[in-house]
């Protein structure tokens, strides 16, 4: 995996990460998500609150954390507002039912937390994202203590799992809850809500990164134009 916190722009991630910011209403209070896309909502949203747009939010990583304050944006926490008017979020990949997979960061098991504590859940991405069936690795958030439980598990399964190592730090990624993450490859995914289901009961797995919540997509174009699908224009 490449460096993540070095990526260039983008114009399809900054159409669709702006685009979303109009969905944000004067006193609501907001999810923000973690990522490259994310990044567009919320600095467009901090120069929205900087203009007078009253919101509070709940971030979903360090780096959310970081961007949010750097922007001006107000935070909140799930235990003062535990019900979300709304979250906005990226992806690593979304097939044509709008199902997800997330976790490219490491962050996924706060932003499954944030999502189902939100009324409307909104996925951003470009087009390079969109995909008929998935067949992106699925992250997992593993306890330290149960890697090897998991590892065996998931190969039991039919996956392949592989531990992510850090790029900028000897040995493994630890994710913000101080987990370790297991890259798992499943091939196609045929039933993503079985899958979904299958890895929730696995002892030592915190948290996987398939999300079939999705509300709706916004999907920048390299043109810079975006389109909204939702569940009904499949
Ligand atoms: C964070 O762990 C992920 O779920 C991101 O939301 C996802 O990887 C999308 O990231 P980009 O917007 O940077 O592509």
């Amino acid at each position: 995996m490449g460096d993540r916190n070095a990526q260039g722009p983008n114009p399809g991630k900054e159409a669709a990460g702006v685009a979303a910011a109009d969905l944000i209403l004067d006193g609501m209070i907001v999810g923000l998500g973690t990522g490259s896309t994310t990044a567009y909502t919320i600095a467009e949203l901090g120069m929205r609150v900087n203009r007078g747009l009253g919101i509070l939010a709940v971030v979903t990583s360090y780096q959310s954390q970081m961007l949010a304050i750097d922007a001006g944006i107000p935070l909140t926490t799930l235990a003062e507002h535990p019900v979300l008017d709304i979250s906005i979020d990226g992806a690593d990949q979304v097939d044509a039912d709008m199902n997800v997979i997330k976790g490219g960061g490491a962050a996924h098991t706060r932003e499954k937390v944030v999502s189902h504590s939100a009324k409307r859940f909104i996925v951003v991405a470009d087009e390079s994202k969109m995909t008929g069936q998935l067949d992106h690795f699925v992250p997992l958030e593993v306890l330290p203590y149960a890697r090897e439980l998991v590892t065996g598990t998931v190969t039991a399964m039919g996956g392949e799992p592989q531990i992510r190592l850090a790029s900028k730090k000897d040995g493994p990624v630890i994710s913000d809850n101080g987990n370790f993450i297991i890259d798992a490859r499943f091939g196609v995914i045929d039933d993503p809500a079985s899958l979904a289901k299958k890895l929730s009961t696995c002892a030592g797995i915190v948290e996987h990164g398939i999300f079939t919540n999705v509300d709706e997509v916004y999907v920048g174009m390299n043109d810079g134009s975006v389109e909204i699908r939702t569940l009904d224009q499949r």
